[in-house]
């Protein structure tokens, strides 16, 4: 498979240690004082800036081992019959600081509670960024709603606070932002043109454990935020996900609908299903990995923080090279994915793909994010699902194809790359050769166009 065609999920697979195949001694680039000698491009047969390997994902100790294979030989997998998941509920809520956790099966379930616990459904729309995991597309599709999104500002890789009371209209429910690649959404826009519109808010913090907003945690600020525990995950097990939030009624709701509808908590006992749920319970062996995955993430978080800041420091001279930017009310990022804008008029016009196969094979793995998923085939085979033709109005839906254009959120998905998170647990030396090797890249930019 080409690099660059890979998933995500693919990519930060191969970014993990053992599967980079890039050997030789460092080279460093003279540039903006990052290095003294250029070198031959790697991808040209010189030697790559970086010999070793990065960071494994995910990293586990001997003392997982014992909770997973008692909870194995008990036989009591399931929730009903443990008290892991609850124990982990209590922990991940108070590590957050919000007064309730739901453990969830994954994060796109997470978010498909959240939504249908907040009463979004057939005929609503909800305001989304475009710039995001799949999944989020399709938990609002899934509910039978229009995701109307709200274009991105490339600067931060986040939903732009200014596009976003354009798109309010009369059906509009909630506001779902997402804090993409581990990076805080703008929270105090959202949450005043929310409360000016009597709109929810939904966080999608399935990429942004313990980032931060004013000191807050991500996804404990607007009325339901989700997180997903899937294998890359800053806290992995597998599979997994979370709903939190500081309303207890609506928390014993959401806990009700994901045990089959079964009154939880403050909700009425006279009958035995008060509401119609699903199953999307997790299992105590999955509570066990993440209780023990959790005595790391603090450690982790500060690491990848402090590694982020000051690779920010070192590419941000590179001519053609722009970091994220981070709103000014953002007090961590967490970086499932560090990003940045390449562009390539300052390269002499060498395209992106080749900046990165270029800087793959100097020992840099890297990939080029997510793509205008608004103009892939889901949208135009929802828009003619049976579901959809019935519950709205075709001038609707015609409407609604006719908006689906994103110019800032195009450039973007065409300038960005992105650094995965298992890199920046490395050393600050480590951040170097990064830096180093997109300098090298930028001195050889004439023999790669
Ligand atoms: C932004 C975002 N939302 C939702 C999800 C869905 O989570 P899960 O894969 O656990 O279902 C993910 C997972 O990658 C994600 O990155």
């Amino acid at each position: 498979m080409n690099k660059h065609s890979m998933t995500r999920r693919q990519f930060m697979g191969a970014a993990s240690a053992g599967t980079l195949a890039a050997i030789g001694s460092r080279t460093m680039p003279a540039f903006g004082g990052l290095g003294t000698s250029a070198g031959k491009l790697a991808i040209q047969g010189g030697t790559p800036v970086r010999a070793r390997p990065w960071p494994n994902w995910p990293v586990w100790d001997k003392a997982a081992e014992e909770p997973v294979l008692s909870i194995l030989r008990s036989g009591n997998w399931y929730r009903g019959q443990g008290k892991t998941v609850t124990q982990f509920e209590e922990a991940y809520a108070k590590l957050l600081g919000v007064k309730r956790c739901v453990a969830m099966c994954n994060g796109t379930n997470s978010l498909l509670t959240a939504l249908r616990m907040l009463d979004i459904g057939v005929g609503d729309e909800v305001i989304v960024s475009p710039y995001t995991f799949i999944a989020t597309y399709n938990v609002v599709l899934e509910s039978c709603a229009l995701p109307v999104f709200a274009d991105t500002d490339p600067e931060t890789f986040q939903i732009n606070p200014d596009k976003i009371e354009e798109r309010i209209t009369e059906n509009t429910r909630a506001i779902l932002p997402v804090h993409i690649l581990g990076i805080p959404a703008n929270m105090d826009r959202i949450t005043e043109i929310a409360k000016k519109h009597n709109l929810k808010v939904i966080e999608d913090a399935c990429q942004a454990w313990l980032a931060q907003w004013r000191g807050k945690c991500c996804g404990t600020i607007g009325d339901l935020g989700c997180f997903s525990f899937q294998n890359s995950k800053h806290l992995p097990a597998g599979e997994g996900g979370a709903v939190v939030g500081n309303d207890e009624e609506l928390m014993d709701r959401v806990h009700s609908y994901h045990n089959c509808g079964r009154p939880y908590g403050s909700m009425p006992k006279t009958s035995g299903y008060p509401i119609s749920g699903n199953n999307r319970r997790m299992t105590e062996y999955q509570a066990a990995i993440l209780l023990n995955q959790m005595k790391r993430i603090e450690a982790d978080t500060e690491l990848r923080w402090a590694n982020g800041q000051y690779l920010t420091s070192k590419i941000k001279d590179i001519p053609g090279i722009v970091p994220h930017r981070l709103y000014e009310g953002v007090t961590r990022a967490v970086y499932h994915l560090y990003p940045f804008r390449y562009l390539k008029e300052h390269f002499n016009n060498v395209p992106r793909e080749k900046f990165m196969a270029a800087l793959s094979a100097e020992g840099i793995p890297c990939s080029g994010g997510y793509g205008p998923q608004y103009n892939d085939g889901l949208m135009e085979a929802t828009l003619k699902s049976k579901n959809f033709q019935r519950a709205f109005p075709k001038a609707r839906l015609d409407r609604y194809r006719e908006e689906l254009h994103y110019p800032d959120n195009d450039r973007l998905c065409q300038e960005a790359v992105w650094i995965s998170q298992n890199m920046l647990l490395a050393g600050k030396q480590d951040m170097d050769d990064i830096a180093n090797a997109i300098a090298k890249i930028y001195e050889n930019r004439d023999k790669l166009a």
